[in-house]
């Protein structure tokens, strides 16, 4: 057996599509011919990656790119909309522009955790809303939401981030049954420690915290993946792309953990 993908002709929006795992992911959809529209805010950023993109080769997919603060409800609405005017279907959706601080509890304020909770949770459900009418008129759409393993596995220093990715596992799951009903598949996608520049931000946050080296948190987070390395952004984004092809055509409300090994728990 062949693992054809078929998503040559089809749509996606890739939130956070500029850097990491939203540019991996961006670039392995161009690759199977799907047309693909990357938000993020800044825009040499932007540009850089679209170049980056279109440097690959495609069975004629096309890439653009929206700059808009996914904080924003309006910027949410009008990356939908540019998306629809110059493709005029959205097929695919992944949710993955996140960005949340460490810090010891104490010291942070509400602003660290509303930051949090802005972009991530609420502009993933808000982008969920924004595509479900569009894609249950088609009665098909394919959706991965990219969260991260601090949702099961609470760090102290963590909990912006955890919180943010614990509420959006209740959402995948609790809004998969009724997508379910107009064909809409969503899954989630939780990353362990994955080699980006939001991994080197929080390495350098921690260290600041306990008061030791960048190297010193690097190794002992290595320490603790029981497959002794850190994720590529290309695994996700192989992921992605099985979750969002006709071969996984039966899964829906699931995550799949890509750590090496590192949650403890079931
Ligand atoms: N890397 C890891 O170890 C890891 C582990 C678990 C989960 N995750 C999750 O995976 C996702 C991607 O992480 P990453 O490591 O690839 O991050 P990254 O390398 O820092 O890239 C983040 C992307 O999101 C965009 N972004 C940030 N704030 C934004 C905003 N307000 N509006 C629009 N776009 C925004 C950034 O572009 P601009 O700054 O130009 O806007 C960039 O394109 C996140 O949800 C993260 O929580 C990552």
């Amino acid at each position: 057996m062949s693992l054809d993908l078929q998503l040559s002709g089809k749509t996606a929006i890739v939130t956070g599509g500029s850097a990491g795992i939203g540019l991996a992911t961006a670039k392995a959809l161009y690759t199977e011919g799907v047309n693909v529209v990357i938000a993020a805010r800044n825009q040499e950023k932007l540009e850089k990656a679209v170049a980056d993109i279109q440097s690959l080769p495609t069975p004629g997919a096309k890439v653009i790119s929206v700059s808009a603060d996914l904080t924003q409800a309006e910027s949410i609405d009008r990356v939908v909309e540019t998306t629809l005017a110059q493709f005029g279907q959205i097929d695919i959706l992944i949710n993955n522009a996140g960005s949340a601080r460490a810090g010891s509890f104490l010291e942070l304020g509400d602003d660290a955790f509303l930051d949090a909770w802005n972009l991530k949770l609420l502009g993933y459900i808000r982008f969920v809303r924004a595509v479900v009418p569009h894609q249950k008129n088609r009665r098909d759409g394919r959706i991965v939401n990219i969260i991260g393993g601090a949702g099961r596995t609470p760090r102290p220093s963590f909990l912006p981030g955890g919180t943010t990715n614990a509420a959006l596992l209740n959402f995948t799951r609790g809004i998969s049954e009724e997508l379910a009903q107009h064909n809409i598949r969503i899954n989630a996608i939780s990353p362990g420690l994955t080699g980006t520049e939001c991994a080197e931000r929080l390495a350098e946050q921690n260290a600041q915290i306990r008061g030791v080296s960048v190297e010193e948190i690097k190794a002992e987070s290595l320490k603790a993946i029981p497959l002794g390395k850190i994720v590529k952004p290309e695994e996700i984004a192989a992921l992605a792309l099985f979750l969002v092809s006709d071969l996984a055509s039966s899964i829906t409300g699931a995550e799949i953990l890509v750590d090496g090994g590192n949650t403890p728990g079931v």
